[in-house]
């Protein structure tokens, strides 16, 4: 073990960890605890510019890519070499909680200032990184600063999305990017040594089996579709039902069909249709348009590709008479970590005397992308009754601290190397 790895994890401050988790829930703060920080939203900029504060502060360089994401560097002994990267994001969903990726941030700057005040040096840079909409709830898909960062998306088609009021990606990118003036301009994408991401679980299994750390082993995979229904707007009254063109009648028999097509007695697989919208929305009009999403993940690429590439079938054969497009807007095969940065974590657990275990990831997550770059690893932590994606997400002091102290372990040491 390098010299620095056991040391670092000294270094970790508790209260400190927490007070900067409190501070940026403050950003996009919700009336029932939760918080609402969208995409390169003002929230997020808020929070962004936080985050730079900090590192100001503590004089760690800060930059940022065309894509916006966020590094905070503490240089090492050897600046040139590839660095050790570590963080999450800070962009939450509509309805989130507290710690759903800012605790990776912060967990990953507190690993900064841990190793700052100990005057640890290290012979590569650590940079924790704050990566763009990793959610993909306000602009599909998800994961897309750390896709593009890994070359896996480009940024010019990214840019021409929009959210579901018209706003153009490239528009609030520009305007985010704008807003963080002081930090260095980089180039998107560049060799890393190795990437640890801290999380919560956003699962029962740490908390139900009495484990404070999950050495993650990898995340499944998942695809996404956006379905658009188009009928024929009709009079409620007068138009009998065997001439209708009812785009809301065929989306719900789609999202049926659906369902009889993901069935599976074991629940392995996750089929999800979390938005859906209707118009003209009206109650004696019958509906012409119906856009709905729909979030498919399963940890076998092949049952990811059999059932996957059916959905469109599935959606044109319950048509109804109307017109249907489907667009697949997120592909993402299952992943498997690094064995030798899991096998740190699970080190890293067990020197400090940490109840863990190993565990795949039902959430897809930024170092989804990393791992296609770079020796990849997860941390995770529980979090109360595995809720995540809803305000009533919460967390303890001491299990956020624990899983710092194992990510500070792992990234010294990979540091050192
Ligand atoms: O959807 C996900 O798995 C991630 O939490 N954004
Ligand atoms: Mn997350
Ligand atoms: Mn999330």
């Amino acid at each position: 073990m390098a010299r620095n790895a056991a040391r670092a994890a000294d270094g970790i401050d508790e209260a400190r960890l927490w007070q900067r988790l409190m501070a940026m829930a403050r950003f996009g703060a919700r009336a029932d605890g939760g918080v609402d920080r969208q995409a390169l939203s003002a929230e997020d900029v808020a929070a962004r510019r936080q985050l730079i504060a900090w590192a100001e502060a503590r004089g760690f360089a800060c930059a940022v890519d065309p894509i916006g994401n966020l590094f905070v560097r503490r240089a090492g002994r050897e600046p040139d070499l590839a660095p050790v990267l570590t963080g999450s994001h800070l962009d939450s969903q509509p309805t989130g909680g507290k710690f759903d990726g800012v605790y990776g941030v912060l967990a990953g700057f507190e690993v900064l200032e841990a190793l700052e005040d100990l005057g640890l040096s290290t012979r590569r840079s650590v940079e924790a990184v704050a990566w763009t909409n990793e959610e993909g709830s306000r602009f599909q898909p998800g994961a897309m600063g750390s896709a593009a960062f890994a070359g896996r998306m480009d940024l010019a088609a990214l840019r021409v999305g929009a959210d579901r009021a018209g706003v153009r990606l490239g528009d609030a990118l520009d305007a985010t990017l704008a807003a963080t003036p002081t930090a260095a301009r980089r180039a998107l994408g560049f060799p890393v040594a190795a990437y640890v991401e801290s999380h919560i679980e956003q699962g029962p299994l740490l908390e139900a089996d009495g484990k404070v750390i999950g050495a993650v082993t990898g995340i499944q995979g998942s695809r996404w579709f956006a379905v658009e229904v188009t009928g024929e707007a009709a009079h409620a009254g007068t138009t009998p039902l065997k001439i209708r063109k009812d785009a809301l009648k065929a989306a719900t028999a789609m999202v049926s069909a659906l369902e009889s097509l993901m069935a599976d007695p074991s629940d392995v697989v996750r089929f999800t249709v979390g938005r859906f919208e209707v118009a003209p929305n009206s109650p004696n009009t019958v509906p012409d348009r119906v856009f709905f999403t729909i979030d498919f993940r399963h940890p076998d690429a092949a049952v990811l590709q059999r059932l996957g590439d059916q959905v469109e079938a599935t959606c044109r054969a319950a048509a109804r008479g109307c017109a249907v497009r489907v667009t697949q807007t997120f592909d993402a095969p299952p992943v498997d970590f690094a064995p030798a940065i899991v096998g740190l974590v699970s080190a890293a657990a067990a020197r400090l005397g940490l109840p863990h275990r190993d565990i795949f990831s039902g959430a897809f997550h930024d170092a989804k992308f990393l791992a296609e770059v770079a020796p990849t690893g997860m941390v995770f932590v529980p979090c109360a009754r595995g809720i995540s994606h809803n305000p009533a997400e919460s967390a303890t002091a001491s299990d956020l601290a624990a899983g710092a102290r194992v990510l500070a372990e792992v990234v010294a040491e990979l540091a050192a190397q």
